[in-house]
């Protein structure tokens, strides 16, 4: 029969997360592919060589769509096989034109702030954000003479408005770094909003301040930050995609020309991806569909069970987002779930969620989020511990508060486990 004519209708992020990037011709018809561990690439000749190492340092954007193993490889720190089949699927996944591969978010994070911000500009960020990357911001890169300014009301216009004024005030705004939805409080921005906001600000000082998007908590099922404005998603694959917690590896999406900018100052760096995560991460990334929607079903059960307790003070689960709100309304529009990661504050303080941890059999007490297994910690005294206490409260991080990573378990089990930890409060 006759293949069918015209051209192929787009692919489903379900299908591409399984077998993008990577093409059994490039690996003796091997179905999945191999491990390349080797750190270094013979050349054919001594002219091949010249010619790898024109096109990787003086050729266009390093790695644009195009098939991952089509170009030459000439040492791992510059790119090998594994890492290019990773960034082909993640800049699929995440619909962008090239994506860059490191060994961690956090490395992901930094290298973007050192490829685009500069001494004496100013960044806004959402509030509250990861505290890996309030320390970047407010501690780091403060040394550095860049100034960063806060906002928590991240779906309101004035409040955005306002952020950025204190932060032209300081210096020309470079960047706006936004998490969305936001670690611990799931708390979301309005990305299309920001946009509007950034081209008037690039009209008053000639340059448009990047949008980046750090989109850990819903990952590119959920959620595509540049159909809504943004110029780059980042993503700490450690959590989600990665989905076992047996990784750590970040990725950034975007157009060629600026992943090319992070892929190069990777190279000077030396903060890629390693061969064996790069081939964990794509393992991974095939399941992603079925635990998103696991994980997302069962935390819309654990969520209603804390709505209803009478320990339980509030439940910022992006689901019970208030009908009619701001926010609800960007949800509606941004997200296609409500993920898995949220936070609820105790009637109480340290003392009430130490109770309620201590008493957990199913559930793990640990940091991340994102595992099959359902971790909860509490951010005050471990993720955001490093974060001063005023910027703690004003991102809505308080004593009482407990973040939960919904995992793939039974649903009545974790609810179960709860009610025992509630019991005890
Ligand atoms: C939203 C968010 N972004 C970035 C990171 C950093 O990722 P990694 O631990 O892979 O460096 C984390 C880690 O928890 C996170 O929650």
């Amino acid at each position: 029969m006759a293949p069918a004519e015209g051209p192929r209708p787009p692919l489903h992020a379900d299908s591409i997360a399984v077998g993008h990037g990577y093409d059994p011709a490039d690996a003796w018809g091997a179905a999945k592919p191999p491990i390349v561990l080797a750190s270094t690439y013979v050349y054919s000749s001594a002219r091949a060589a010249k010619e790898l190492h024109q096109a990787f340092f003086d050729g266009p954007a390093k790695a644009p769509a195009g098939g991952p193993i089509a170009r030459g490889f000439i040492y791992s720190r510059l790119g090998h096989p594994n890492l290019s089949m990773v960034e082909a699927r993640m800049a699929a996944l995440d619909r962008a034109e090239a994506a860059a591969g490191f060994n961690s978010g956090m490395a992901a994070i930094s290298t973007l702030a050192w490829a685009f911000l500069r001494p004496g500009q100013s960044v806004v960020h959402g509030r509250p954000i990861y505290s890996g990357s309030d320390n970047l911001l407010n501690t780091v890169l403060a040394d550095f003479g860049i100034h960063a300014e806060g906002v928590a009301e991240a779906c309101e216009e004035a409040a955005i408005r306002s952020a950025s004024e204190a932060a032209l005030a300081k210096g020309p705004l470079g960047l706006f770094m936004l998490e969305s939805p936001a670690n611990p409080t799931a708390s979301i921005t309005d990305i299309a909003l920001v946009r509007r906001i950034a081209d008037e600000i690039g009209a008053r000082q000639g340059r448009r301040p990047l949008i980046s998007v750090d989109n850990t908590f819903l990952g590119p099922l959920l959620q595509n930050p540049m159909e809504h404005g943004a110029d780059l998603c980042v993503t700490s694959l450690t959590k989600y995609c990665g989905g076992h917690s047996d990784l750590l590896a970040g990725s950034v999406s975007g157009a060629a020309d600026l992943i090319g900018r992070l892929q190069s100052l990777r190279v000077v760096l030396g903060n890629q991806m390693e061969p064996f995560t790069a081939w964990l991460t794509l393992r991974s990334l095939e399941s992603l569909a079925v635990r998103t929607r696991r994980a997302c079903s069962n935390a819309a059960e654990v969520a209603s069970f804390l709505r209803g307790h009478p320990k339980v003070e509030a439940v910022t689960y992006l689901g019970f987002l208030e009908p009619g709100s701001p926010a609800r309304a960007v949800y509606d529009r941004q997200c296609q779930g409500a993920g898995s990661t949220f936070s609820f504050d105790l009637r109480g303080g340290e003392a009430e969620a130490f109770r309620l941890l201590d008493q957990l059999q199913l559930m793990k007490l640990a940091v991340s989020l994102g595992g099959s297994e359902t971790l909860i910690c509490h951010p005050a005294t471990t993720t955001h511990y490093n974060v001063p206490p005023e910027r703690r409260a004003a991102g809505g991080i308080r004593d009482g508060t407990l973040r939960l990573s919904v995992g793939l378990e039974h649903p009545d089990d974790l609810i179960a486990d709860l009610a025992r930890g509630l019991d005890a409060v």
